[in-house]
């Protein structure tokens, strides 16, 4: 069975986490990755949040499984040339480096496709072209600009970030679709592009049920969401807790152990279809026969009533009797997982979404693998490189001499 990717070159200036998510993805499916790191730095994340002193921390290892590293100093003349024969021999170049930045290096757009028409040129940044289009941007900064701040959090309270990283990992991914997109149009073009993708922009295509929102609260109020009848609605889309977005009602309830357990609890959306099988789940027949509580719309005013009285429940089962019970009842119900309970669960193992890797200076650690799967092209994963493990492999590979290789050492620039 072959790799899907198998053959693709990638040029990956990547750093941080956006651009390597992206090419993390491409290296699982494949691709043959070439992570190119200043010399004597590396990928800032390899030093940052180290849980083991001087070994390169889980924050990059995580990032970036099956790619090689070559380290180059794209300043330097030396390296600058290095890296034109880079350029001629890879499909793909990946960056997310601030604005501008391969450009003060003398590599534009222009003199890339010069160098190799046949290149992909793809980049993350912060925002597309606007008034924002030289910022700097990380993570949650691009949550609160792609409007997932704003929808997310309490009633009446502060906007909240997320612990998904939808504006980093979340761009990486939309990026690997553009340039797998690029890749299968050159196919038949035989021209390279330029991707781009904006975290700003993203992060709103990932909050699209939100601007649907803001544009129906032009017609009424939004009925599924807690604020309806008894609160208010301003002129944007409020922040609605744990309301379910999908038109169904669903909220976050305890389970048995929530005093002392902070993840004993279950997202119960309470589907019209599964009503009532769950209302005699709970010992609520009574609403069956009640014009009260036998239609979703008599019970749009009793939302927080009707969670309350199936918390009564929940708390006297753990989250997973909970999830036993409901699930035959086709009562959509989803336990709160802990990040110890995923980390342990034998099913994500099997599947090889999370899997265990032995690096040479940490030992073993966990990391993700694919979570896309393709049926004739496994996915292995491979731990990261150390910082310029391949970069006499990587430098032989596009023509350089055991004596060009030494000079370019010697000069500083690999
Ligand atoms: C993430 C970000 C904020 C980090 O900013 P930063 O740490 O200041 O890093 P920069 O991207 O500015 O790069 C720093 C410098 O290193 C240089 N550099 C990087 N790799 C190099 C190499 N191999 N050799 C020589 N110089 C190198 C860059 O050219 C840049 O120099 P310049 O400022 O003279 O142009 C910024 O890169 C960014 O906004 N990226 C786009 C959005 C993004 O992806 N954000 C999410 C990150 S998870």
């Amino acid at each position: 069975m072959s790799k899907a990717l198998e053959g693709v070159k990638i040029l990956d200036m990547t750093h941080v986490q956006s651009g390597p998510t992206c090419t993390q993805l491409l290296a699982w499916f494949g691709a043959d990755v070439i992570k190119v790191e200043r010399p004597g730095v590396g990928d800032a994340t390899r030093g940052q949040l180290q849980d083991i002193p001087n070994v390169d921390s889980l924050y990059f290892t995580m990032l970036n499984s099956n790619k090689r590293s070559l380290t180059l100093n794209t300043k330097s003349d030396e390296g600058k040339a290095i890296f034109t024969k880079l350029i001629e021999h890879c499909d793909v170049m990946v960056e997310n480096f601030a604005p501008g930045a391969l450009d003060r290096m003398g590599f534009t757009w222009e003199r890339i496709q010069e160098i190799n028409p046949r290149m992909i040129y793809a980049s993350v940044k912060g925002f597309g072209p606007g008034p924002y289009e030289d910022c700097k941007v990380y993570e949650n900064v691009a949550q609160c600009t792609g409007g997932a701040a704003s929808t997310t959090g309490e009633i009446d309270s502060v906007p909240l970030v997320t612990g998904a990283q939808i504006g980093d990992s979340g761009t990486g991914l939309h990026l690997a679709l553009g340039i797998v997109t690029a890749l299968f149009h050159r196919s038949h073009s035989g021209k390279g592009q330029r991707v781009t993708c904006a975290m700003q922009d993203g992060v709103l295509n990932l909050c699209r049920v939100k601007l649907r929102d803001q544009q129906r609260l032009e017609h009424g109020p939004l009925t599924e969401y807690p604020q309806y009848p008894n609160g208010t609605f301003g002129e944007a889309t409020p922040r609605a807790g744990n309301a379910s977005g999908g038109g169904q009602p669903g909220w976050i309830v305890k389970c048995k152990g929530w005093e002392t357990d902070p993840d004993a609890y279950i997202y119960v959306i309470t589907q019209a279809a599964a009503f009532d099988g769950l209302a005699k789940a709970i010992g609520h027949e009574d609403w069956l026969e009640d014009p009260d509580w036998n239609t979703p719309k008599a019970r749009l005013p009793r939302l927080e009533e009707m969670f309350d009285e199936i918390e009564k429940w929940t708390k006297t089962k753990t989250k997973f009797e909970v999830m036993d019970i409901l699930n035959p009842l086709n009562v959509p119900c989803g336990p709160i997982l802990s990040m110890k309970e995923l980390a342990e669960e034998p099913s994500l193992r099997e599947t090889g979404t999370i899997v265990e890797v032995d690096h040479p200076e940490r030992g073993k650690y966990l990391t993700v693998g694919n979570p896309v799967k393709l049926s004739d092209s496994p996915a292995d994963v491979d731990r990261s490189p150390l910082l310029g493990e391949h970069t006499d492999e990587i430098l032989k590979e596009i023509g350089l001499s055991v004596a060009e290789i030494e000079s370019s050492k010697s000069a500083g620039a690999v």
